[in-house]
C-alpha cells in the first residue's frame, strides 16, 4: 500500500554537457570513496553514465580497494537465448569499469534464485553509501517500472511496452529480454545518497514530471518516489522546467 509520505525537494545541479555530468558524478564517486573508502556503491547501467566510466577510468588516484560495488539491474536471456546484439549488464560494467579498479564486486545475476541476499548485501549497514541512477522515458528507476510500489524488494519484473520500445527498437520480440531482475526501490530509498543522472533533452519531460515540486509520487512514475528520499542529488545537462498543473 502507498502510505502518507512527507515529500522533500532534490537539488539539481545543471551541467553544460553530458560530459561534465559525467565528470562531476565521477567527483563525487571519488569524494565518497576518500570519506569512506568501504563505501558500498551501486551502478547503473545504459548510455547515460557512460561519460562517468570514462572519467572515472581516468581517475587512477583513487583507492578502490575496500568498496563494495553493485549492479543496479539485468536482462534475463530472451526465449531465443543469447544473442550477438546482446550484452548483458554484466558485460557493461565489467568493460566500462570494473575490470580497471579493485573493490569487491557483486554482479546481480549471481543472485536470481536469491534477490533478497542480494538486497541484504546491498542494503547491509543500514542501506547503501550511494545509488546512482539514470531514468528511463517512462520514469523507471533500474527497472521498476511503472507501478512499482516504494517498498517493493529486489526482483525480476515484466519489462514495460515502453522500455522494449526504446532500448530494443527494430529487433523481434522473442529476440528481445522481457524481464529483468533489478534492485528493489526500497533497497534504493534506503541508501545513504542517491544521484540521479538524466542527460540529454528527451528526457526533460519526464524529470519535469517526476520532480514536479506541485504533484505527490506517484506509481505511474517510479522515479517520483526518490522525493520521499531525504539526500537525492540529481545532475542534468539542461535546465529543468516545472510544470504546474
Ligand atoms: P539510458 O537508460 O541511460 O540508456 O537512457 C536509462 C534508464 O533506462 O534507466
Amino acid at each position: 500500500m502507498v502510505k502518507e509520505h512527507i515529500s522533500v525537494e532534490p537539488r539539481i545541479i545543471w551541467q553544460d554537457s553530458a560530459n561534465a555530468v559525467g565528470q562531476e558524478a565521477a567527483r563525487i564517486v571519488a569524494d565518497q570513496l576518500a570519506c569512506k573508502p568501504d563505501s558500498s556503491i551501486v551502478f547503473p547501467t545504459g548510455k547515460t553514465p557512460l561519460p562517468l566510466y570514462e572519467a572515472l577510468r581516468g581517475m587512477t588516484q583513487i583507492d578502490w580497494s575496500s568498496s563494495q560495488l553493485f549492479q543496479l539491474d539485468e536482462y534475463l536471456p530472451p526465449e531465443s537465448g543469447k544473442l550477438p546484439e546482446y550484452e548483458t549488464f554484466a558485460d557493461f560494467m565489467h568493460t566500462q569499469l570494473w575490470e580497471h579498479v579493485d573493490g569487491q564486486k557483486h554482479y546481480i545475476k549471481d543472485y536470481l534464485q536469491a534477490p533478497a541476499t542480494y538486497e541484504q548485501m546491498v542494503s547491509r549497514n543500514n542501506g547503501p553509501d550511494l545509488v546512482i541512477l539514470g531514468i528511463g522515458s517512462n520514469g523507471h528507476v533500474a527497472f521498476n517500472e511503472p507501478g512499482s510500489q516504494p517498498d517493493s524488494p529486489t526482483r525480476v519484473i515484466n519489462l514495460a511496452p515502453e522500455t522494449l520500445r526504446s532500448n530494443f527498437a527494430g529487433l523481434s520480440p522473442d529476440k528481445c529480454p522481457h524481464q529483468a531482475m533489478t534492485l528493489g526501490l526500497k533497497a534504493i530509498l534506503q541508501a545513504k545518497k542517491v544521484l540521479l543522472l538524466a542527460t540529454g533533452v528527451a528526457k526533460h519531460d519526464i524529470l519535469a514530471k517526476a520532480f514536479n515540486p506541485s504533484m505527490p509520487p506517484s506509481l505511474d512514475c517510479p522515479a517520483s518516489w526518490l522525493k520521499l528520499h531525504p539526500n537525492t542529488l540529481i545532475l542534468t545537462d539542461f535546465q529543468v522546467s516545472f510544470q504546474v498543473d
